[in-house]
């Protein structure tokens, strides 16, 4: 019903996987085949490679973002990297809470509120993941455990801080194993995430409200997800590091 309101968001999450060069060589096969997407398109890469990637995607319609931040602006947390750091640089978006760093970086939902807040007082647009274990999704808590996730982690953040702020559903299930939601599944959940930000905020601002879906998104399997009410765009692992399926993926996205 409003999903003409929002803009989709396709984002792509390289992960650990690409030097520098490579970074710069996957970009420059990827901006002709996206320069004309209909959405907005996004890639995350980790620290070493923003420089290469920003300087690849200048003048460009790809956004660059990273994929974590600290929450504190500055001190002794030797390896961290501040968001006030990645926006000197130039860096618009933010991953954070993806489940990967819940799962093997001892992330907890208050680390994740914490630094959404440093991203947000920094000026960056955080893409905040959220899902479930295939053990929670047994046990018939999944909107609990997404519920819970989202409100802590955006506790205290305003209406006007919330237009930066993007929720990726990510069933934890789902990542990198081939395994996907089905669009039914992916649009139940977004459509909750979208109750609750009406519960939280207003209407008016859950309309406007984009919520991805990631896990094993891919060329195949996009539009079927994405035609779905409330799947605003995607979060895309593995399939984002091949320039033809992202470019089908971005267009799949593209009204
Ligand atoms: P895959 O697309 O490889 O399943 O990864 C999804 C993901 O974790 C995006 O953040």
């Amino acid at each position: 019903m409003n999903k003409a309101l929002r803009k989709a968001v396709i984002a792509g999450n390289w992960k650990m996987n690409n030097t520098p060069d490579e970074t710069k060589a996957l970009i420059t096969e990827m901006k002709p085949l996206v320069k004309d997407a209909d959405c907005d398109v996004v890639l995350c890469v980790p620290f070493v490679d923003l420089y290469a990637a920003l300087e690849a995607t200048a003048g460009s319609n790809i956004k660059i973002g990273a994929e974590n931040c600290h929450w504190a602006e500055k001190g002794a947390f030797t390896g961290e990297v501040s968001a006030k750091m990645l926006a000197a640089v130039g860096v618009p978006y933010v991953i954070i809470g993806h489940s990967e760093r819940r799962q093997y970086f001892g992330e907890t939902d208050v680390t994740v509120h914490n630094r959404v807040r440093a991203a947000l007082d920094a000026g960056l647009t955080v893409i905040l993941c959220v899902g479930e274990t295939l053990d929670q999704r047994k046990q018939n808590i999944t909107m609990e455990i997404i519920a819970m996730q989202t409100k802590i982690a955006l506790a205290g953040v305003s209406a006007e801080e919330l237009k930066r702020i993007i929720i990726a559903y990510e069933p934890v299930w789902a990542i990198g194993t081939g395994e996907t939601a089905t669009a039914e599944q992916a649009d139940e959940v977004n459509g909750g995430i979208r109750a609750l930000i009406a519960s939280l905020y207003s209407q008016a601002d859950a309309d406007a409200f984009v919520v991805q879906y990631g896990g094993s998104m891919n060329a195949k399997n996009a539009a079927e997800l994405l035609a779905k009410e409330h799947v605003d765009g995607g979060l895309i692992g593995g399939a984002s590091l091949n320039a033809a399926d992202f470019a089908t993926i971005v267009a799949a996205a593209s009204k």
